[in-house]
């Protein structure tokens, strides 16, 4: 199977509560490469760009609050089915909902606080990754001639 990449942010509940050396070690225990990182404080604008397809949607400003709130942790993983892996491990959108041992159930509390996002789709992915790390980031190092970034 072809190596993949995807997006990957820890977002600003699980900043503040000192965990992103916890969610790393899960995904480095994953076998995910974390091949660009960077933690940094998004503006509005970053979000609603981020977030486009659901800024009309009903629970958006409180999206919008929760993610202004903090620094988040933005990245690029990659490894083989790297996307449907990662959503796996990060577990259902709603920590209420997750399974135990993902992500969102031990670092998630309360929707929207659910520790971390990780891209649905090919197509976000590398539209989330080309936003924050720019186009080259998001090809995968096996498609590329002088290999590996990290
Ligand atoms: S939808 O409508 O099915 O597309 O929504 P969903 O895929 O469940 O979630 C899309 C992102 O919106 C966040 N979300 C919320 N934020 C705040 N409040 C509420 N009630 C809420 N419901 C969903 C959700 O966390 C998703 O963002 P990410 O970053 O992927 O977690």
């Amino acid at each position: 199977m072809a190596l993949e990449r995807t997006f990957a942010m820890i977002k600003p509940d699980a900043v503040k509560a000192g965990n992103i050396g916890h969610i790393l070690t899960m995904i480095e225990k994953e076998r995910f490469k974390i091949i660009y990182l960077q933690m940094l404080k998004l503006t509005e604008k970053s979000v609603r760009l981020f977030y486009a397809e659901h800024v009309e949607k009903p629970f958006f400003p409180s999206l919008l609050e929760f993610t202004l709130s903090g620094k988040v942790v933005a990245m690029v993983l990659e490894k083989e089915n790297a996307i449907e892996d990662f959503r796996k491990l990060m577990g259902a959108t709603d920590p209420k909902k997750a399974a135990k041992g993902t992500i969102r159930h031990t670092y998630g509390t309360e929707m929207p606080a659910n520790a971390i996002h990780g891209s649905d789709s090919r197509e976000s992915a590398k539209r989330e990754i080309t936003i924050f790390f720019g186009e080259f980031a998001a090809i995968p190092s096996s498609e590329k001639r002088n290999a590996k970034e990290y």
